[in-house]
């Protein structure tokens, strides 16, 4: 399944400093399930996202988040991954696990030099029409309650929270959302 998302939002999202033109974007965004070629990729990403991502995170969490290619192939055993590309480049990946009829995200990230500009809602987007093929009746996903740009983007997308599960990840509080489809 690959889904095309045309996309020049950056074009509008960057506006330049000392009002030059805003730095231009190029390229649709490609969604499309993840190859065993891409695992290196893809964990450089993911590595990339960690050691970006603004402190006060739990390390566990963090190195929960920085597989090895032998751990990333395990994690595709059971979970399907979806990743987006913009010009070839590898910049966001999202994991869909079915069961008992309903679809987890699991692992969303965007690489930081492309936030901002419809990456997560692409692969959210095929990560929902996936979910509906496989005969999921809802999706549903529970970050951390301190990642407030994954809540703003669930709640952008549509999602409805159904509740918090406090001190749930290492002692932090996780709020759970969820979109029937
Ligand atoms: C959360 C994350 C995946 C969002 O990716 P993204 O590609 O920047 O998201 P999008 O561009 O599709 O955003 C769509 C909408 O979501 C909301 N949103 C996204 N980032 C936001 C932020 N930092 N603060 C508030 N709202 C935000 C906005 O409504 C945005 O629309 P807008 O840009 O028109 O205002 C990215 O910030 C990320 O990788 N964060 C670190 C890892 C993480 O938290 N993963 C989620 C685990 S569940």
């Amino acid at each position: 399944m690959t889904t095309e998302h045309g996309s020049d939002r950056g074009t509008e999202r960057n506006p330049g400093a000392n009002g030059k033109p805003p730095e231009k974007v190029a390229g649709t965004i490609v969604v499309e399930r993840v190859t065993h070629q891409e695992v290196p990729a893809i964990c450089a990403l993911y590595k990339k996202v960690v050691e970006t991502q603004p402190g006060g995170l739990p390390v566990e969490l963090l190195k929960g988040w920085t597989p090895t290619p032998l751990e990333f192939t395990s994690w595709m055993e059971g979970v399907t991954y979806f990743v987006a590309r913009r010009d070839g480049r590898l910049i966001g990946s999202v994991g869909c696990e079915v069961r008992h009829g309903a679809c987890q995200l699991v692992h969303l990230v965007v690489d930081p030099e492309f936030r901002r500009q419809g990456v997560a809602s692409a692969l959210l987007g095929t990560a929902v029409e996936w979910a509906r093929r496989a005969n999921a009746a809802v999706v549903w996903v529970d970050p951390l309650a301190k990642l407030t740009a994954a809540v703003g983007l669930l709640k952008q997308l549509g999602f409805s929270e159904v509740g918090v599960l406090h001190k749930h990840m290492w002692a932090e509080d996780v709020r759970v959302f969820e979109r029937q489809i």
